[in-house]
C-alpha cells in the first residue's frame, strides 16, 4: 500500500527511509497522522546522505534523526528510537533467530512499552529500556560503528548485546 495508507490504517509506524528522504516521507504523510500513534524511527543519518561514509554520521541541529522526526510530525504522535542497531540482513527472515539486543528510548514510556512488546515477538532479540527520546543521540552513533565492524570483519549483521542487567520481561 501506499505509505500514506499504511499511516492511516496503523497505530505503530515503522520508518526505514535513508535518512536524506526522512523528512520528505514524513512530510508527505503528516496529514494522515492521527492523535495517539507511535512512530517508530530506524533513519540514521549516516554521512551516505551527502554522498559521505556509511561508517560516519552527519549532524542533525535536533540532536538526532529521531528528534528530527518528532519535529515533523504532529506532536500527538509519539516518536520511538528502535531497531537503529540491528541489521537488516537479521530481520529480513523472520524464520531465523536474531542474535541481537534493541534499544529502545521515547519521552512517552507507553509508546515505549509498546514497541518494547513488538521485540519480544522477535524469536532471540532482547528489548532494553534505554530512556528519554535524547538517547537516540548515542544510539545512532552506534550504528555508523556497527557498519564499520561489518566491513572489518566482512560480515553484514554485527550487532550488539547489553550484559549486567535483564531485557524487558
Ligand atoms: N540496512 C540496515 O541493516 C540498517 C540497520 C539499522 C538502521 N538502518 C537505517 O535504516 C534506514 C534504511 O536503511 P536501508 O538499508 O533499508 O535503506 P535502503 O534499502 O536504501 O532504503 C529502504 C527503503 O527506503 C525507500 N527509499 C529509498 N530512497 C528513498 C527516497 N529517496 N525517497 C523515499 N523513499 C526512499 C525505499 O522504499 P521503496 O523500495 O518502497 O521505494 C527503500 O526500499 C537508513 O536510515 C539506515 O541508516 C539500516
Amino acid at each position: 500500500m501506499s505509505n500514506e495508507n499504511a499511516v492511516s490504517q496503523t497505530d505503530v509506524i515503522v520508518v526505514t527511509v535513508p535518512f536524506a528522504a526522512l523528512i520528505d516521507t514524513l512530510r508527505t504523510v503528516k496529514p494522515k497522522f492521527r492523535p495517539g500513534q507511535v512512530l517508530v524511527n530506524v533513519s540514521v543519518p549516516l554521512e551516505t546522505a551527502i554522498s559521505g561514509r556509511a561508517t560516519r554520521t552527519v549532524g542533525v541541529w535536533a540532536g538526532s534523526a529521531a528528534e528530527l522526526a518528532a519535529s515533523v510530525v504532529p506532536n500527538t504522535v509519539s516518536v520511538v528510537t528502535a531497531f537503529n542497531n540491528v541489521s537488516a540482513e537479521l530481520l529480513k527472515n523472520p524464520s531465523k533467530t536474531v542474535d541481537c539486543d534493541v534499544l529502545v528510548c521515547s519521552d512517552d514510556e507507553n509508546a515505549k512499552k509498546i514497541v518494547l512488546d513488538l521485540v519480544k515477538g522477535i524469536a532471540g532479540a532482547h528489548g532494553f529500556d534505554a530512556g528519554p527520546l535524547e538517547n537516540s543521540r548515542t544510539i545512532e552513533q552506534i550504528t555508523a560503528l556497527l557498519v564499520s565492524l561489518n566491513i572489518r570483519y566482512k560480515v553484514k549483521s554485527a550487532g550488539l548485546r547489553i550484559t549486567g542487567i535483564s531485557p524487558v520481561s
